[in-house]
C-alpha cells in the first residue's frame, strides 16, 4: 500500500489546474448505458472511483476506450447483472441502477456495505424507482429491481431525514428519462453534479427541466442518441487547495478550471476565517492569499449551495491551528469525524460529541505517522501535514487515490515536499 511522506513547514506558491469533478463523473460515466450509442466524455479525473466505474460499465458489456481524460464508451450489448466483486469497492455503483432499469427492464445490483463516514441506506433510492414502477425484490445481499410492463412518470417527494439526496436524485432522473409520461422529483438534490447529468442527459435526447432547483421535472421520450460532454471542474478538489493555500501559501497560490458558482460555500468561510479569495472576471479562476490575523469560525454542512459535507473535513483540518474555537457542525453525515482523532495524535485539540466538533486552535502541529480513513478525511491529513512540524505519514493513501487526481504531483507543482512512498498490497 502506498503511504505519503509530507514533509511540513514548505510554502506553496504558483498555480495548478484543477480536473473534472469525480462526482459529477460517476453518474454521467453510469448513465452511458441509456443508449446503444458511442458517448464521449471529456476531462474524467484519473482517480481509482472512475477507474472502478469503467470496469463495472465492461463488466455489464460496454466497450470502453479511454484516453488521459477522455473516454469513449458504446453501450451496445449489455446485460442487467452488475459484479458484487467491483460494486463492493465503491458505493457510487449504485447509480447503475437507474440506467440499467431504464434501458432493460431489469437490473441486479449489491447492496452497497457500511462506510466509514456514517450510515449509507439506499431507501430513498429504492422509492424514487418503486414510484416510476419498479419491483424490487432483495436476494442474497443483492437488490433485484425489475419494471415488467415499463415504466410510468409520477411525482415522487425524495427528502429524507437528513435532507435531498445526491445519487438517489440522480438514479431516479436517469430511470425516468426513459418512462412513459412525466415525472416530478420533489425535494431533489441541487448539487452542481446533478446539473452536469441533466446537461449529459439533455444532450443525448432527454428533457429535463429545473436540473439545481429542489423541483425536477422529467418528460420520457422513447430512446436517447450519443452525445459529447465535457465534465465540470471538481468543486471539491479546488476547495481542498483553496484551504491548503490559506494555510501554506507564500503569498498567493492560484487555481485555473475552476467555476466561481460552485465554490461560494469554501469562499465564503475562507473569507470570514480572514482570508483572501479572489476570482477573475469570468469566474474560472481564483487566488487565494492567508490572512494575516486568521480567525476561528462556524461551520454547519447543509446540501447545496449550503457548506458541503465534503469540505467539513479539510476545514477541521485549517482551524485546528487557526487562531480561536471553532464549531464544526455536520448534519448530513454526523459521524463524518474519523480525522479529528489522526489530527489530536498530531496535536490538535478537538472534542467530537453528537456530529459536532469543537476545535480550539494550537500554534502548530506536529508530525505524526497517521491513517487515512476515508477520502476526505485523507485530504485533511494532507492539509494538517502542510504545516506541521517534521513529516507526517500519511498511510493507506488509496483513499485519497480514490478521488484526487495526481494530488502528490500537484502539491509539488505548487511547492510542497511530498513524496509517494509505493508499497505493496
Ligand atoms: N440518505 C438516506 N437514504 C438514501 C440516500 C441517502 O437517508 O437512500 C441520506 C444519507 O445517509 C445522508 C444524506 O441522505 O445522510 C445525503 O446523502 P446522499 O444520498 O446525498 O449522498 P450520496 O449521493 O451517496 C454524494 C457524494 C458524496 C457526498 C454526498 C453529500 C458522490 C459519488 N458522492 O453521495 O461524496 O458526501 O453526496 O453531498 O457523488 C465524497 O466525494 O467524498 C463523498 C462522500
Amino acid at each position: 500500500m502506498d503511504k505519503l511522506l509530507l514533509h511540513g513547514g514548505r510554502f506553496l506558491t504558483g498555480s495548478i489546474n484543477i480536473s473534472g469533478s469525480k462526482n459529477a463523473s460517476l453518474p454521467i460515466l453510469a448513465a452511458s448505458l441509456l443508449t446503444d450509442q458511442q458517448v464521449v466524455i471529456e476531462r474524467v479525473p484519473d482517480v481509482s472511483d472512475t477507474n472502478y466505474m469503467l470496469q463495472i460499465l465492461s463488466a455489464l458489456g460496454c466497450e470502453v476506450e479511454r484516453y488521459s481524460g477522455t473516454v469513449k464508451i458504446t453501450a451496445a450489448k449489455i446485460h442487467p447483472e452488475a459484479p458484487y466483486e467491483l460494486v463492493r469497492k465503491m458505493r457510487a455503483s449504485i447509480c447503475v441502477m437507474g440506467p440499467l432499469l431504464a434501458r432493460l427492464g431489469r437490473a441486479s445490483v449489491s447492496i452497497p456495505g457500511g462506510c466509514v463516514i456514517g450510515d449509507r441506506p439506499i431507501d430513498l433510492h429504492l422509492k424514487g424507482l418503486q414510484a416510476i414502477g419498479a419491483h424490487i425484490d432483495n436476494e442474497g445481499g443483492n437488490i433485484l429491481i425489475e419494471a415488467k410492463d415499463g415504466l410510468t412518470g409520477k411525482e415522487v417527494d425524495l427528502r429524507g431525514k437528513h435532507g435531498p439526496t445526491v445519487l438517489g436524485t440522480d438514479n431516479l432522473m436517469m430511470a425516468a428519462v426513459l418512462a412513459e409520461g412525466t415525472t416530478i422529483i420533489e425535494s431533489a438534490a441541487c448539487e452542481p453534479e446533478v446539473i452536469d447529468l441533466a446537461h449529459f442527459l439533455n444532450s443525448m435526447g432527454a428533457r429535463i427541466e429545473g436540473a439545481g432547483t429542489r423541483r425536477i421535472t422529467i418528460e420520457g421520450v422513447t430512446s436517447l442518441s450519443g452525445t459529447h460532454h465535457t465534465v465540470i471542474p471538481d468543486r471539491i478538489e479546488a476547495g481542498t487547495f483553496m484551504v491548503a493555500a490559506a494555510m501554506a501559501a507564500r503569498d498567493a497560490v492560484t487555481l485555473n478550471r475552476v467555476r466561481q458558482d460552485q465554490l461560494t460555500g469554501a469562499t465564503e468561510k475562507l473569507r470570514e476565517a480572514g482570508h483572501f479569495v479572489d476570482f477573475n472576471e469570468t469566474g474560472d479562476q481564483v487566488t487565494i492569499r492567508p490572512g494575516h490575523s486568521p480567525i476561528g469560525c462556524s461551520i454547519s454542512t447543509a446540501p447545496h449551495p449550503g457548506f458541503p459535507t465534503d469540505m467539513q473535513a479539510q476545514f477541521t483540518a485549517m482551524f485546528a491551528t487557526t487562531p480561536g474555537i471553532s464549531v464544526v457542525e455536520d448534519t448530513i453525515f454526523p459521524q463524518r469525524f474519523m480525522h479529528c482523532a489522526e489530527l489530536t495524535r498530531m496535536g490538535a485539540d478537538i472534542t467530537v460529541d453528537n456530529g459536532t466538533a469543537i476545535v480550539h486552535g494550537v500554534k502548530q502541529l506536529g508530525a505524526a505517522p497517521v491513517m487515512a480513513s476515508d477520502l476526505r478525511a485523507s485530504a485533511a491529513l494532507v492539509l494538517a501535514g502542510l504545516t506541521a512540524k517534521g513529516t507526517t505519514e500519511i498511510n493507506r493513501l488509496y483513499h485519497i487515490d480514490r478521488g484526487y487526481e495526481m494530488i502528490d504531483e500537484k502539491l509539488l507543482q505548487l511547492g510542497a515536499k511530498v513524496e509517494r512512498v509505493r508499497g505493496s498490497a
